[in-house]
């Protein structure tokens, strides 16, 4: 039997534990709900799936261990290890096994029910944990764990001063949305060094982007080299001017890619192109080179004038934007022959999956002038049907050779919208830029597609009117706001015909660019907004919650030395200049006109 006496200490004590855990449960609530994605706690771009704050904070060390769990997480190891100790100076050791002062553990789980490319995340005091089902899942983890860092840790060289580099506790799961994260860089209207592309490639792989859609080839210029056809970059690579150097105003700010005869231009050479597809790899950006037919070729036509129509070579490189008529002429069976070649060179240099034909913008007059080309048309029966014109199916004819031999290579093909008309060949991706044409033509015809809309997605446009260095952007204005506020499904398709959206991407045409800074102005921090719509999670999305966390990511830019637009919405000051920091070498200011 009790006695009152006997059980009252008793029950005292297990009402003030039960109290006590009461509190602790009620406080640790409160740190998780207001540690959820997209309320204050984080400042991680894109928004990730779920995140869930805890107490405490986990702290980097010099003995700080990094191990890695499977063979294939061992480069991620190193390579986290080789880029934090940039800012850190801190040279943390890779091991397979052990524990450290704190242990950050990458585990490489193949059978894991995690998502290609997610990961879960678990950060306590002495241990961060990643896993994922594949390395690029953990490297994703990786991005997240260094956002959660000090914005320091961006900083490309040792960081002055005493920073503790450490992070908040917190449970995170995270997948993308989109397979497909692109970004496109216009490298034949600019030349951009080889180094401005390594750095490129490296600040978009921080906002989980995964495509680099690379722009090789234009009628401005040719930037790859092809053994086979010298003068592809020999004549091809070089004119004789440079739009921006039309107004006055910027002449002195342009570019130092001139050679000695006055000329402006370059190219990569293949060993160039190695060093730049290896680079992306490692940051797990599979590199998709565009070697552009039939249009948008003057360049090369002007290097080979005998696989176009009338055999003859276009006056010069043209200056400016725009559409030309200096095209392949599909009537002539080298012309085949020639592009097979090249197009065999640049299987060789870049083993990602796709290559992007182009396909955009080509006018077809002199196809109808040209004996070869209808003789092809008649030969290959290819009159007006079903609305498309002979030329265009003259276009998808010459698209669909190149795709097969493309095919039989184990590669596969992507093109701009315009190869829907004349019929979408077999087996082609679409990449779709028009603002005015349907989109869900090529899901709804079994094609995947690769969204990529002007506006929303062009990001040579202006932020604002009033930016002073509108005159350096083409297009139009696309705010902040526009590149956030987009989803990149069309309205209107199935569930099955929405799985052909592989995903999205933004793209930077660079006629009017002078340098680089112009370049990582545009892009960023918009790139934040298509990463948001690229990878994250689009529920409780908030417009301010973005704002706010991109302000810090404005931070991180900062200390990597990017030249991102200061503000993302806020007017600039009046004498802002995007190229502030550009340094004009003394050697080019006299060449050119
Ligand atoms: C394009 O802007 N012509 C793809
Ligand atoms: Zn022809």
């Amino acid at each position: 039997m009790f006695s009152y006496n006997s059980i009252a200490p008793v029950s005292f004590k297990k009402i003030f534990v039960f109290i006590l855990c009461l509190f602790l449960w009620a406080g640790s609530l409160s740190a998780q709900s207001k540690g959820r994605a997209g309320t204050l706690e984080h400042t991680i771009i894109p928004k990730p799936e779920s995140y869930v704050a805890k107490r405490g904070k986990f702290i980097f060390h010099p003995e700080t261990l990094i191990v890695y769990v499977g063979k294939d997480a061992k480069p991620v190891a190193r390579y986290f290890a080789k880029e934090i100790a940039k800012a850190t100076g801190m040279k943390l050791k890779v091991a397979e096994k052990g524990v450290g002062k704190t242990t950050l553990r990458l585990e490489l789980k193949k059978t894991a029910k995690i998502p290609a490319e997610g990961y879960t995340l678990d950060i306590s005091t002495s241990r961060i944990s990643i896993v994922a089902s594949s390395p690029a899942g953990l490297f994703y983890g990786l991005q997240t764990v260094r956002q959660m860092m000090p914005p320091e840790i961006y900083s490309r060289v040792p960081v002055k001063g005493k920073i503790s580099w450490s992070l908040p506790c917190a449970k995170i799961t995270d997948a993308p949305r989109f397979a497909w994260r692109g970004a496109n860089v216009d490298c034949a209207r600019h030349f951009f060094s080889k180094e401005a592309i390594m750095r490129f490639i490296d600040t978009i792989s921080w906002h989980k982007i995964n495509r680099f859609h690379w722009h090789l080839t234009e009628d401005q210029g040719w930037r790859i080299e092809i053994k086979k056809y010298p003068r592809l970059t020999e004549v091809g690579a070089w004119r004789s001017n440079l739009l921006i150097r039309e107004n006055p105003e910027f002449v002195k700010e342009d570019s130092p890619h001139w050679n000695k005869e006055g000329q402006y231009g370059g190219f990569y050479s293949q060993k160039d192109i190695r060093e730049i597809v290896k680079y992306a790899r490692e940051r797990f950006i599979t590199i998709v080179p565009e070697i552009e037919i039939p249009g948008h070729s003057s360049a090369a036509l002007l290097a080979y004038p005998e696989f176009s129509c009338d055999g003859r070579p276009p006056g010069g490189l043209p200056l400016g934007g725009g559409v030309f008529g200096k095209v392949y002429c599909p009537g002539k069976e080298k012309t085949f022959d020639f592009l097979k070649q090249i197009y065999t060179e640049v299987i060789d240099l870049f083993p990602g999956e796709y290559i992007h034909i182009g396909g955009d913008e080509c006018p077809k007059g002199a196809w109808e002038k040209c004996p070869d080309c209808q003789k092809r048309i008649k030969d290959e029966k290819l009159f007006a049907e079903n609305g498309h014109k002979a030329e265009e199916r003259l276009q998808s004819y010459m698209i669909s050779r190149i795709q097969k031999f493309l095919e039989s290579n184990g590669k596969k093909v992507i093109g701009w919208d315009e190869i829907v008309e004349g019929g979408i060949p077999e087996n082609c991706t679409v990449m779709h830029w028009r603002e005015y044409t349907d989109p869900k033509i090529a899901p709804r015809a079994g094609h995947d597609l690769i969204v990529a809309t002007r506006p929303r997605c062009y990001y040579n446009w202006a932020y604002s009117k009033e930016d002073k260095p509108f005159v350096l952007s083409q297009g139009g204005v696309m705010p902040m706001k526009q590149a956030w506020d987009f989803d990149p499904i069309p309205k209107g398709l199935t569930e099955k015909e929405q799985k052909h959206v592989l995903g999205v991407q933004a793209c930077f045409w660079g006629e009017k660019t002078p340098n680089e800074q112009v370049l990582e102005f545009h892009y960023f921090p918009r790139l934040s907004a298509m990463s948001e719509n690229a990878w994250g999670n689009r529920e409780n999305r908030s417009y301010e919650d973005f704002l706010r966390r991109v302000k810090i990511q404005q931070k991180r830019y900062v200390f990597a030395g990017v030249n991102a637009r200061p503000s993302a919405e806020n007017p600039l000051p009046a004498d802002y200049k995007v190229w502030e920091k550009y340094k004009l070498p003394a050697s080019s200011k006299k060449r050119g006109k």
